[in-house]
């Protein structure tokens, strides 16, 4: 694991938009793992700039997003499938069969979520998975205590998540839905790269946890930890309740690997 701190929230998302154009550039064919939540409309603002003034090309791309709620339709204007049209999908060249957003209202959630780890493995399984971390320290929307080896499933969200979420429900924490499927932590770490993008004050005490406590499946993002390449990008006000600031800021000076990105 290796933590990038940056001025601003701004810079953090751009440093992150960056990494994902490098990674769609070399590999066109990328799998890439998406995410949703406030923390990503920068990163997702970002690549619609890129795809419009630098050509950025998403036509060969498959996308697979982290989750959606339960009971939310494809088509209900607060899934996870409206929030990535309107803030990514429709603006930039990539086609639509190639994106993947779990059906929420599929009559068979089981297997819905078992036929989206199959289409994983169909398409060779995700070279870059976008990570946000939620207030309870989920990464997806793996609450506390989900088994760190977990595959795609339903889980009840936390009250804390759905505090955490309500602003994208009008402000109304009980229009939030009580459920979601997610994909698992195991499959997350699945993924051949990890970006795990945390930016704001009230983030700071639980990204220390995440990335300098004991791995827990109290904090599921901790499990990272044991993942080979994670890259964690997070900005000054996120930074503060880490112990570790002087040597990640040294790696990131020093480092031949970021000199393009400093
Ligand atoms: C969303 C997701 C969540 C969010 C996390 C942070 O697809 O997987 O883990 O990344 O809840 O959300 P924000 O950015 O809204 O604080």
């Amino acid at each position: 694991m290796e933590v990038i701190i940056r001025p601003t929230a701004a810079s953090a998302a751009a440093l992150t938009a960056n990494l994902i154009a490098r990674a769609l550039h070399d590999q066109p064919t990328l799998v890439l793992g998406l995410a949703t939540g406030r923390t990503m409309e920068r990163v997702y603002a970002e690549l619609v700039r890129r795809h419009r003034e630098d050509g950025l090309d998403f036509s060969l791309c498959r996308t697979f997003n982290l989750d959606e709620y339960v009971g939310l339709a494809p088509d209900h204007p607060d899934s996870y499938r409206q929030y990535m049209n309107a803030l990514l999908f429709r603006h930039v060249n990539i086609d639509v069969r190639n994106t993947h957003v779990l059906n929420g209202v599929a009559p068979d959630l089981a297997a819905e979520c078992a036929r989206y780890e199959r289409r994983i493995a169909e398409c060779g399984g995700i070279d870059l998975q976008l990570l946000g971390i939620g207030s309870d320290g989920h990464i997806g929307f793996n609450e506390p205590l989900s088994a760190l080896l977990s595959r795609t499933r339903e889980k009840a969200l936390t009250p804390s998540t759905r505090r955490q979420n309500a602003a994208l429900f009008g402000g109304d924490e009980g229009r939030v839905p009580a459920r979601a499927l997610t994909m698992g932590v195991g499959t997350i770490q699945e993924s051949r790269r990890c970006l795990l993008l945390v930016t704001g004050r009230e983030k700071a005490a639980i990204l220390a946890r995440a990335v300098e406590g004991p791995i827990t499946a109290m904090v599921t993002a901790s499990a990272l930890q044991l993942h080979p390449r994670c890259t964690v990008i997070i900005d000054e006000d996120a930074a503060v309740d880490l112990q570790g600031s002087e040597y990640y800021r040294w790696v990131f000076a020093t480092e031949p690997e970021w000199a393009e990105f400093r």
